[in-house]
């Protein structure tokens, strides 16, 4: 059943603890024995993401995630279990064996990042050579220098249906294969044609100095062009949302400060104009995991987006991800509503600089942007602002930046700073209220109900909470498992999810010691992970387990005997009158 074997993955678990593969992405508090932070995998404001380093688990009280280092690792980086695993081994020096399936995927990875290798420098020499010359042309027309077009590895394709399929299968790739890495497709009538066609090709390289994928831009003027730019759709080596434009330099030099860009020219200008620690999204929205991917190398974000309208939105949507980050951002507004790389070309790379390091803060941003809509020259006006502006600065938690601020806002609108101030106080109280308010409905109607997982619970809630404190009880006190191994067979187990649970338990602790979730990772859902980690974490079991877990017993075999007097079956009722009879003399 296991692909890796059990004392793998126990090495792996010992040489990453839990604290230290959660608390690069999460900031954890201790509380107790217990470490508690703000879940990453749901929006909330009051921690109730928990951390167990006794057991190496953890579990979210709002959103009912919940795992070992390997579901975390799977969820915040997006892979499966198997993968994470993987990744967590790597990180720490284990070697896992290899064997089957996951052999013929990782070669058809291997395969297309080959593919894509050759597939760049195809572009790359046919850009240096007569074939590219309009792109030469163009792309030196545009301020870049030959050291750089060749340190990025751009390239031409050409205005050809097959020239990239035709070298590719002359290499020896397979067409499958070449499908597969998305530089070529497969027209209606069954013949390949090239994905790129007379465009600029830029090629997308991982933070390990992979071609994972290609962003193309159309030759300037031709008007059969699909689109302004083609980018590669998703393959095995690449995931739209995860890699960055520009990254596999910059995270070399980000130790400081990032530079978010939209562009793919405004990565490459800005670099070779001496700004390294720039980076773009690639055409999609600025996610969650870019910005993890970030967070982990730079102190500070610097976002500076087209200062046009489709610019300003993507702005917004950037700081709603940042803000959950914890990263320090910045917002820099170009003036003269130009991308980065026009501002450099028409000013100077120090006045750019000089931006940068001005550029103003998220805080200021959010106050310029208040004023949106609203004639600050009026008085409604300017009382609207300034309500605005206080719940702008109601949610700060700094007094330094709130003092900073509301003086500023009082000189400027000429009121008295502490009856801003004042105003702030109570939009917080208010805030305060509604979150309270908001917590009580939470403990009293949970959003994450155990009834989801459990279906059956609803119809069957005592048999449920006896089987749920005998999973408990083994997952805290495994020594009890000879207990249940003579008295309760999994029949008496009414639902499914529990039996199927406590089968796959009595499975391992039958060659076990110890009852490490972690062994059935590959046999349960995310969510039934996340649901045997609470019980294992759940303090249900936690005192007097060998009596918790008899009277849970002798719950089962009663609910099992209600549940049958309506049957003739008198066997199974006398087996059960006899088992119960045996564990009141047990007592
Ligand atoms: P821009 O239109 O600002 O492109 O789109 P640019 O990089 O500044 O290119 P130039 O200066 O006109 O040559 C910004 C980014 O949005 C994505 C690309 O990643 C582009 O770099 N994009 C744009 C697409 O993915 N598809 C499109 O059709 C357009
Ligand atoms: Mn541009």
């Amino acid at each position: 059943m296991l692909a890796i074997p059990p004392e793998v993955i126990a090495e792996i678990k010992y040489k990453n603890d839990i604290e230290s593969v959660i608390s690069p992405y999460v900031q954890l508090k201790r509380r107790g024995k217990n470490l508690v932070g703000l879940c990453p995998f749901h929006n909330e404001k009051t921690p109730s993401f928990t951390v167990y380093p006794e057991n190496g688990s953890f579990y979210c009280f709002g959103c009912g995630t919940g795992g070992d280092i390997f579901t975390f690792t799977g969820l915040i980086e997006n892979l499966d279990y198997i993968e994470a695993v993987r990744l967590l081994a790597d990180r720490s020096g284990v070697s896992i064996p290899e064997k089957g399936m996951d052999d013929s995927y990782q070669k058809l990875k291997t395969t297309i990042l080959a593919i894509n290798r050759e597939t760049a420098r195809f572009y790359h020499q046919i850009l240096m050579s007569d074939a590219g010359r309009w792109a030469m042309e163009y792309l030196t027309g545009r301020g870049l220098t030959v050291a750089t077009i060749r340190h990025f590895g751009l390239g031409c394709a050409p205005d050809s249906w097959d020239s990239l399929y035709r070298h590719l299968t002359a290499k020896g790739f397979s067409v499958s294969d070449l499908l597969q890495a998305n530089v070529i497709s497969k027209s209606s009538r069954g013949t390949y044609y090239d994905r790129f066609r007379n465009r600029v090709v830029f090629p997308i390289i991982n933070v390990r100095g992979n071609v994972v994928a290609f962003s193309a831009r159309q030759r300037p003027g031709d008007t059969k062009a699909a689109g302004k730019y083609i980018n590669s759709s998703e393959t095995p080596v690449y995931k739209k949302g995860e890699n960055l434009y520009g990254f596999n330099f910059a995270k070399n030099h980000c130790a400081e400060r990032v530079i978010l860009v939209e562009g793919n020219m405004d990565v490459v200008s800005l670099h070779q104009a001496g700004f390294p620690n720039t980076v773009a999204a690639l055409g999609t929205a600025f996610t969650l995991e870019q910005a993890r991917l970030l967070s982990r190398y730079t102190k500070e974000i610097v976002i500076t987006l087209d200062s046009d309208a489709a610019g300003q939105k993507a702005v917004k949507r950037a700081l709603e991800t940042l803000k959950n980050s914890g990263m320090p951002i910045r917002v820099l507004v170009l003036p003269d509503g130009k991308d980065p790389d026009e501002y450099i070309k028409k000013n100077s790379p120090e006045k750019f600089e000089a931006l940068l390091n001005g550029a103003i803060s998220d805080m200021e941003y959010k106050l310029l942007n208040a004023e949106q809509g609203l004639d600050t020259q009026t008085d409604d006006g300017k009382l609207q602002y300034l309500r605005r502006a206080a719940a702008i600065l109601a949610e700060v938690s700094d007094r330094m930046t709130e003092d900073y601020y509301a003086g500023k806002l009082s000189e400027r609108f000429g009121i008295a700073k502490n009856a801003l101030m004042a105003t702030i106080e109570d939009m917080r109280r208010k805030e305060a209220k509604q979150q309270e308010k908001k917590q009580i409905e939470r403990v009293i109607s949970p959003r994450y109900s155990q009834n989801d997982i459990n279906p059956q619970k609803r119809f069957h809630k005592k048999a449920a909470v006896a089987e749920e404190t005998v999973l408990a009880v083994l997952l805290q006190h495994p020594d009890l498992y000879g207990v249940c191994r003579a008295q309760l067979p999994e029949s008496l187990f009414v639902t499914e999810l529990n039996r199927r649970l406590y089968r796959l338990l009595c499975e391992l602790l039958e060659q076990q010691e110890t009852a490490d979730l972690s062994l059935l990772g590959q046999s349960l859902s995310a969510a039934e992970m996340g649901y045997a980690v609470s019980l294992q974490n759940s303090v249900k079991a936690a005192s007097h387990a060998d009596e918790t877990l008899r009277d849970s017993i002798k719950v089962l075999k009663e609910e099992a005997l209600f549940n049958n007097t309506g049957e003739d079956d008198g066997d199974a009722w006398e087996n059960q009158m006899r088992a119960i009879i045996e564990t009141k003399k047990g007592d």
